[in-house]
């Protein structure tokens, strides 16, 4: 193909995105769209899967019946988010073995946040008010991102992330209006799990590598310090409520932005742990690797069923 025509062809895709078309898996695409899509969206579903890890732990551990359920119920969902995102990404063209090898070789990222120790009962609360609140901001963005297969799944995953974030709150309320033990049990996770949750929206909007373009091509709607700043917003009043503080000295409700303002993030922790030097990340990517081998026999069964299945199907065709 020309260079001219390579131009062309990416002046139309440029002006369908920009008349807020959906782009769909079998029409033409810059390479660079399908790769940064493929990167973005299979770290999601890393995400996901990986965030099954901490909360997990907890399914035997909940204080009573009711929470174990909503608990069980949230953690499946999560399966299904990660197996929704790998499914949207394969439309791109990798296969799942690739993008499992990716992460578990350490090429492919997944949300920092989920690189931080779950202590108490009350960081289940945390991680369902905070980091499903702020992936939920995240979200409701993506379902106008303009690759189709990925914003229809951000519709479903939508839906059940603001449960997991209601019970998340309400398991922070119930705390926060208990004994001063279980109330300071839930300020303790706001004091660990507040700053690592800002981080989940990346980088600066001036750090960020991917933003400018992936503005332009309307994989963002919104930059990672305007996501930030609605969350803050969003949340802090929600503190107020539960009577617990915000561990951050500088916020601070700003009368001329109509925002509030808050400290600095600190980066080189963010990068820390980004690099995979978190306090969990070597347990989280082991505890991934064990179950793909311990796996190994299901995915063998399944393929097997489905040659078997298909042999069956041609033996009745002729
Ligand atoms: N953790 C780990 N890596 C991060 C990160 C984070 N919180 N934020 C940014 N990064 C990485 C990016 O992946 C990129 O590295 P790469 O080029 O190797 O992929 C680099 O830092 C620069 O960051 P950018 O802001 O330029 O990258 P993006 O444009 O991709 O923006 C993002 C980062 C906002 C996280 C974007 O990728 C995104 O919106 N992803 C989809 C949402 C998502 O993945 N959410 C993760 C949480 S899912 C979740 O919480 C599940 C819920 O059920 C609990």
């Amino acid at each position: 193909m020309s260079e001219k025509e390579i131009i062309d062809l990416e002046e139309q895709f440029q002006a369908r995105i920009d008349r807020g078309e959906n782009i769909e898996p079998k029409d033409w695409m810059p390479e660079k769209y399908r790769k940064t899509h493929i990167r973005q969206i299979s770290q999601h579903a890393h995400s996901e899967i990986v965030g099954m890890l901490p909360e997990g732990n907890w399914i035997t551990r909940t204080p009573s019946l009711r929470r174990k359920v909503a608990l069980l119920a949230k953690v499946q969902d999560e399966a299904g988010h990660g197996l929704y995102l790998y499914s949207a990404t394969e439309t791109l063209g990798i296969s799942r073995d690739e993008l499992f090898e990716q992460l578990h070789s350490g090429k492919a990222k997944y949300s920092s946040i989920f690189n931080y120790p779950v202590i108490t009962w009350a960081d289940i609360g945390a991680i369902g008010w905070l980091v499903d609140g702020a992936a939920i901001m995240n979200q409701v963005m993506l379902t106008r991102t303009s690759y189709g297969p990925y914003a229809r799944a951000m519709v479903r995953i939508c839906k059940e992330e603001s449960f997991h974030q209601r019970q998340g709150y309400e398991i922070m309320l119930t705390l926060a209006q208990g004994t001063k033990v279980q109330k300071e049990m839930a300020q303790d996770a706001l004091n660990r799990w507040w700053w690592p949750s800002l981080m989940m929206f990346g980088p600066t909007d001036e750090a960020s590598t991917h933003t400018e373009q992936s503005m332009k091509w309307k994989i963002k709607r919104k930059t990672n310090d305007e996501l930030r700043q609605q969350f803050v917003n969003q949340t802090v009043p929600q503190a107020e409520f539960l009577g617990l503080t915000i561990p951050d000295k500088d916020l601070k409700w700003n009368e001329e932005r109509g925002q509030y303002d808050f400290g600095e993030i600190d980066w080189d922790e963010f990068w820390r742990v980004v690099k995979g030097h978190g306090p969990c990340n070597k347990e989280r990517l082991h505890a991934r690797k064990s179950a793909y081998e311990k796996g190994k026999w299901v995915r063998d069964a399944a393929v097997a069923y489905a040659d078997k299945k298909a042999k069956q199907t041609l033996k009745e065709a002729v």
